[in-house]
């Protein structure tokens, strides 16, 4: 709906929200019993992360959780999406619960109930126990059952407390970056565990939903990183047809496609898709079991067009589909954001179109969208962030045209509220919406957070001029 100024009316109920996750902001990596996460071994070995960053301190979260609530109040937020630290509660990955680590989450989710701000607590964003790792991690089954036991503590414990669950945060990333590019933890460079883990992700997913469900847990479902695949350019329309299958296939279809028809895709790679060995009797009902909402991630999307890998011309990469004559690209057309990712509204657009022809009737929530800026403190101390209030600005407004077109969209959670450890790149990259000083914790809002805070209290996103 449109008001008489021309702003996009969102629906009455909408959620709004701000997105974290544990090892990102909450620092206190060995404090009440927390055991080792993958992240706190990588972080700490030589040459994997920026500037050597670990998440030891990060926002220090752990002890400024009340700080931070009252923040998202005065922001007008009625939604926080966090994640929980499976080591604060299960320092090793498996056995009885570690009392402080569930307190700490329990202090935090009355903070935001004292204001009003509903919990949105995805359960796994990327901290596994080392131990769990050091058995095999992802890429063995018996992790996907650790899991579901976690998911039942967690659930029995703090379920009464929590709005919404999620069960994994983007699993793509996890198996591509984690197991076949190596350049987050665990840090392997495997095909072969990085297939696994995709499996086993998907497997853990469904147990940890069943489990949930079996806690009395309130609504529960995943989020996905999903990327809308273009082609771009003319000349060569059979390989690039094929190759936007394969992409797709491999980018979104190796998990979308199991959960939501309990079929990995058919243009999936061989090198890519978890092999038959794994896949036992079953399994593909347990991960396609209903949801009651998709949690989609959006940043940018994937664009091909015809060209030589073996003679890449500017803006171009290999492509990962492998197809022969055809190469990723990066339109030179397109804004960049500090990620170096490409800025395109209308693919979050477009995804949630889809993803509404897809899966029919289930409500779906954008579970992170944001960007990274060059941000920094001007001498009246403040941080204005204008890329960022653009960005969202044309983000919203796609959002707010997909509804107006028939997507069942639920609610939208700003990536990040924020600056915090951005994985390999350390603190050298800032997506928050508040400004934090890493070296004495302060908290700035920046523009972005009060343009963000005029669209939720408004209901409604302004014109794009
Ligand atoms: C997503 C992650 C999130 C953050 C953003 C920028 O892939 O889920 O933790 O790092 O990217």
């Amino acid at each position: 709906m449109t008001t008489t100024e021309g702003a996009l009316r969102f629906p009455d109920g909408f959620t709004w929200g701000a997105a974290t996750a544990a090892y990102q902001v909450e620092g206190a990596a060995t404090a009440d019993g927390k055991g080792p996460t993958i992240w706190d071994t990588f972080s700490h070995a030589p040459g994997n992360v920026r500037n050597g960053d670990t998440g030891d301190i990060a926002c220090d979260a752990y002890h400024r959780y009340r700080e931070d609530a009252a923040m998202m109040a005065s922001l007008g937020l009625d939604a926080y999406r966090f994640s929980l630290s499976w080591p604060r509660i299960q320092p090793g990955g498996r056995g009885p619960v570690n009392a402080k680590g569930l307190d700490y989450y329990r202090a935090l989710l009355d903070a935001l109930g004292e204001h009003g701000i509903a919990a949105t607590v995805t359960l796994y964003h990327w901290d596994l126990p080392q131990e769990l790792q050091d058995e095999g991690g992802w890429a063995v089954r018996d992790t996907a059952l650790r899991f579901a036991e976690y998911a039942a503590l967690a659930a029995e414990a703090l379920g009464d407390r929590v709005a919404r669950w999620i069960t994994l945060n983007e699993p793509q990333v996890v198996a591509t970056n984690g197991h076949r590019e190596g350049h987050h933890a665990p840090g392997l460079r495997d095909e072969a565990a990085a297939a696994a883990a995709n499996h086993h992700l998907l497997l853990g997913h469904g147990l940890a939903m069943a489990a949930l469900r079996a806690a009395g847990a309130a609504e529960a479902g995943i989020t996905l990183d999903l990327h809308p695949v273009r082609v771009v350019g003319d000349g060569y329309p059979e390989g690039l047809d094929r190759a936007r299958l394969v992409t797709d296939a491999i980018v979104n279809g190796l998990y979308l496609e199991p959960l939501l028809r309990g079929s990995y895709p058919a243009y999936a790679p061989d090198d890519w898709l978890p092999p038959s060995a794994l896949v036992k009797d079953g399994d593909l009902d347990t991960i396609s079991a209903p949801l009651d909402f998709l949690g989609a991630n959006y940043y940018c999307p994937v664009f091909l067009r015809a060209g030589d890998p073996a003679d890449l011309r500017k803006n171009e990469e290999p492509a990962r589909c492998a197809v022969p004559g055809v190469v990723e690209y990066r339109p030179g057309s397109l804004e960049r954001t500090a990620m170096g990712w490409l800025v395109d509204p209308s693919g979050l657009h477009d995804l949630l179109m889809d993803l509404s022809k897809e899966a029919p009737g289930l409500p779906l929530y954008v579970t992170e969208n944001g960007c990274a800026s060059e941000d920094y403190v001007n001498p009246d101390g403040e941080v204005n962030d204008a890329d960022r209030v653009r960005f969202l600005h044309s983000h919203l407004e796609a959002a707010a045209r997909a509804i107006q077109d028939g997507a069942r969209l639920a609610g939208y959670f700003v990536w990040s509220l924020l600056d915090n450890f951005e994985w390999a790149w350390g603190y050298s990259k800032r997506f928050g919406i508040v400004f934090v000083d890493f070296e004495t914790q302060r908290r700035i809002p920046k523009a972005s957070a009060r343009f963000y805070s005029g669209v939720v209290k408004a209901n409604a996103v302004p014109p794009l001029r």
